[in-house]
């Protein structure tokens, strides 16, 4: 698998776990991370995982301030492989529908969607209100894919990080980053280690 380049964004949804584990897969798997996490990203990624922002920051190619509007992912010329805020909470999805792009994930995301270069959205709330499933509808009419936090059984995980592994797994093969699971559905159940 060629080296690609990535921006991941962890906003400050519940599931922070599912952003580092993305940004290590796709390390994992040899690709470049950019990364840019907001204030309540770091807040909640801190608490839920233990991980500082700063430490994450140390795992990547390079960071950004959230509030760097002069970022290189702030024009359309930064054309990554891919885009994925992880996870993205309801009012990052909310700004990203309405194009309200006043912080950098928000702009990042803007631009991807008028570059057509593929946006992920992982988010996270439950339940959604109406306000939330019209946001989502209205990103994904605009061309990003929306992907709720939602892991899968049918791989039957034993641990957290089983399951956490399936999001991000599903978050690889839409970026065509390679796969963590390898695991497909077919006739008779499921089969793992099989591309
Ligand atoms: C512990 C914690 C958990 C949260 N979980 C969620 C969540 O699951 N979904 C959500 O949309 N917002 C959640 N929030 C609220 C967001 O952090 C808040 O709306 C914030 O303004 C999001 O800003 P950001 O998208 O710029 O990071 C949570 C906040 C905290 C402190």
């Amino acid at each position: 698998m060629s080296r690609k380049r990535f921006l991941v964004c962890i906003t400050g949804a519940s599931g922070a776990v599912y952003g580092l584990r993305t940004v290590r897969a796709l390390r994992e798997q040899g690709h470049s991370v950019h990364l840019v996490v907001t204030r309540w990203g770091a807040k909640t990624l801190e608490y839920e995982t233990g991980v500082t922002a700063s430490e994450l920051a140390r795992e990547v190619e390079r960071v950004y301030d959230e509030d760097d509007l002069s970022a290189p992912p702030a024009s359309g010329s930064f054309r990554p492989d891919g885009v994925v805020v992880v996870p993205c909470s309801m009012k990052t999805l909310s700004a990203v529908a309405a194009g309200l792009a006043d912080n950098l994930v928000v702009r990042a995301a803007d631009c991807t969607l008028k570059e057509r270069r593929p946006l992920i959205l992982v988010v996270r709330e439950m339940p959604y209100n109406l306000v939330h499933l019209r946001n989502m509808v209205s990103a994904a009419e605009a061309g990003a894919m929306v992907l709720p936090a939602s892991p899968a059984f049918w791989h039957r995980p034993r641990t957290i990080d089983d399951l956490v592994d399936s999001v991000v797994d599903r978050i690889l093969a839409l970026l065509n980053a390679g796969s963590l699971l390898n695991a497909t559905w077919g006739e008779g159940g499921y089969t793992l280690g099989q591309e």
